[in-house]
């Protein structure tokens, strides 16, 4: 969608940073505290809008609140509210909803991920995955739920429609079969362990970094962002967002199911081509310290507001589920 592969340098953007700098960051309980703050409003956003919902089957709301009320790291409707703030200084309606939209997008691809057609993981954040709870079908139309409702809620909740309209184009071609569904599609059926690096960063930057920097954009244009701001927070999500999946396939290898709360060594267990695979872990690693600092990099235009955006790059190094 946004037409750069992740590694590429944007030649606007002199990188003063160090990859040393980035390796001596530690963990800061202020920033945990922070993103505790955006996961619950982002709990409470969703859990109003799902309220409001007063004509989804019984069986069929049960299923879709099951995956969407409870767990996840909310890493996207954070992202999304903190680039509204970097921009604008201050969070706004149209930025919670957003933050609730590409949750559930993100929910739904969760569940499908899934599916015994998929995937097959039978845990997801620390319970059972949606069709060994409910069953497949069901499991299929949540996911099919949760993504219609996210973009009927983005054209009803937007305030602006021109706004509305900008965000659901932005949010579509993230998420749909030229974003991340060409990305899961590539990673179900593209060549496998022995694929290429080429292979391996057009998964990566298809399945996950398009739906981080559609987070950012979509925050930073509640934010009224102009089009060098909109610029900047994209090239900081597709770069964060290319990292966590990097940091996804290396937990794989080296964390524990119920650290996780979904079933670890899937990846080499089936094959995936992952970073670890391809490379080892250490220049995994190695590749997302480089991302790290570039994503710190690509918010130099950007006061103090945007501080809680460096920290999460730098946090998401650390991260252990
Ligand atoms: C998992 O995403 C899927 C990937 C793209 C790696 P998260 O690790 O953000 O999952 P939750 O939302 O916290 O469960
Ligand atoms: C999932 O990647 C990406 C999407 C759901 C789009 P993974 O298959 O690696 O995610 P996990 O490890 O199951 O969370
Ligand atoms: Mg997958
Ligand atoms: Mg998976
Ligand atoms: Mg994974």
């Amino acid at each position: 969608m946004y037409n750069s592969t992740p590694t590429e340098k944007n030649p606007d953007t002199v990188c003063p940073m160090e990859t040393e700098s980035i390796k001596k960051h530690e963990k800061s309980s202020a920033f945990k505290s922070a993103l505790a703050v955006k996961a619950a409003l982002t709990e409470r956003i969703l859990s109003e809008l799902m309220d409001n919902q007063t004509e989804i089957p019984p069986h069929l709301k049960e299923a879709m609140e099951y995956m969407i009320l409870d767990g996840g790291k909310r890493i996207r409707g954070a992202l999304a509210m903190w680039a509204c703030e970097a921009v604008s200084g201050k969070l706004n309606r149209d930025a919670e909803i957003v933050a609730a939209a590409v949750e559930m997008v993100h929910t739904y691809s969760l569940i499908h991920d899934d599916l015994p057609a998929m995937d097959d993981d039978d845990m997801r954040r620390g319970k059972p995955s949606c069709h060994k709870k409910f069953d497949e079908a069901t499991a299929i139309l949540a996911g099919d739920g949760l993504l219609t409702l996210a973009f009927e809620l983005l054209s009803i909740e937007i305030e602006n429609s021109d706004t509305a309209v900008r965000m659901i184009r932005t949010l579509s071609e993230a998420a749909g079969p030229s974003g991340m569904i060409a990305g899961q599609v590539a990673d179900m059926h593209g060549p496998h362990v022995n694929g290429s690096r080429a292979n391996l960063e057009y998964i990566h930057m298809n399945k996950t970094a398009e739906m981080f920097a559609a987070s950012a954009a979509m925050g930073a244009i509640a934010g009224h962002a102009d089009s060098r701001q909109l610029s900047a927070m994209i090239e900081y999500g597709m770069k964060i967002g290319m990292g966590f999946q990097i940091a996804d396939d290396l937990l794989d290898v080296s964390g524990s199911s119920d650290q996780l709360g979904k079933t670890a060594g899937k990846d080499a267990e089936q094959g995936k081509l992952t970073y670890p695979a391809l490379v080892g872990e250490e220049k995994s690693r190695e590749i997302f310290e480089k991302l790290t600092c570039e994503a710190v990099c690509a918010l130099q235009i950007f006061n103090s507001n945007a501080g809680p955006l460096r920290q999460l790059a730098m946090e998401l190094l650390n991260r252990t589920k």
